[in-house]
């Protein structure tokens, strides 16, 4: 416990300036990209208090802290809430306990991404229930869109779930209350959907968006089942808790190369 105080402080501290950069910093197109920080261990934050800014960091919107977990809402158009990790894992597991948002249009969501635009997606769309979609990107890579996954969880926007990510460098997997909804390997990656096994040290990213807006593309609000009807606001996600475990012990992690794979990944500490 000690040692995870220790380290969570310093990434939190090196994660501050890693946060105004890592949008803009793609290592797979520069080298003098910020060093990673990284959690390096395994903690469970309960999300029904305050979540530390150094180790958490609201970038959009607010939270509302209630005994049984964070609220993420949208009240108004333009709003949106986006919660981001200041630190990373290089492989390992992300279990979130949510009640997805409702309403068409509206996009709850428990993302991995890399700073080279790797992503492992959980994504709730408002207007089913009973619904949460599995997909994975490879370095930003959306030429095609055949990754995404439909299944079945019931009462997602009423209950709490389980959903667990578990990710290493060989297979990528989604579970729900405990059963294994989806498998993904890396051979499947590279075979199936091209060169897009996501690989390099991601943070997590909790979002509750407006995607049904009519400034975005036609795909993507129908996606989304149609444009928000703000009369029906607030539209309100929930997060119970959340458990992060990195594979990987260091402090840091820094692109070797401009490849953006697992192996180029350089573990400091
Ligand atoms: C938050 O939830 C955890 C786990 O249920 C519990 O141990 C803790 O006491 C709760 N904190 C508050 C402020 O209610
Ligand atoms: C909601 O999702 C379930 C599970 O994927 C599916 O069977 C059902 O058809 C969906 N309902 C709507 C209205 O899209
Ligand atoms: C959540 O699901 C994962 C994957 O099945 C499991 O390892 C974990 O123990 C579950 N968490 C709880 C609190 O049951
Ligand atoms: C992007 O993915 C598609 C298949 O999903 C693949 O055919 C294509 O080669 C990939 N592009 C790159 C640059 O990897």
């Amino acid at each position: 416990m000690k040692n995870f105080l220790a380290l969570t402080v310093l990434a939190a501290l090196a994660g501050n300036a890693v946060a105004q950069t890592h949008t803009s910093c793609d290592p797979t197109k520069r080298t003098d990209c910020p060093p990673d920080p990284a959690l390096g261990t395994q903690h469970t934050w309960y999300f029904n208090e305050t979540l530390d800014p150094r180790i958490w960091n609201m970038e959009t919107g607010d939270i509302v802290y209630t005994p049984e977990g964070a609220e993420f809402t949208i009240h108004n158009p333009g709003q949106s809430t986006l919660l981001t990790s200041n630190f990373y894992i290089f492989f390992g597991v992300v279990e979130s306990w949510v009640k997805m948002a409702t309403g068409q249009g509206i996009v709850s969501s428990v993302v991995l991404e890399s700073d080279d635009l790797d992503e492992i997606d959980w994504e709730w769309v408002g207007y089913n229930m009973s619904e949460v979609q599995s997909n994975f990107y490879g370095k930003g890579n959306t030429t095609t869109w055949n990754r995404g996954r439909y299944h079945h969880v019931p009462n997602a926007a009423d209950e709490f779930h389980n959903y667990t990510t578990y990710w290493d460098h060989e297979k990528l997997q989604w579970w729900i209350d405990g059963s294994l909804h989806r498998q993904v390997n890396y051979g499947d990656a590279l075979a199936v959907y091209g060169k897009n096994f996501p690989q390099s040290p991601s943070q997590v990213k909790i979002s509750n968006w407006p995607a049904g807006l009519p400034s975005n593309d036609q795909g993507t609000i129908a996606w989304a089942g149609g444009l928000v009807d703000y009369s029906q606001a607030p539209f309100t996600m929930t997060v119970q808790s959340v458990r992060v475990q990195d594979f990987h012990t260091g402090s840091e992690y820094i692109y070797g190369d401009k490849s953006g794979s697992w192996q180029s990944i350089i573990v400091k500490g």
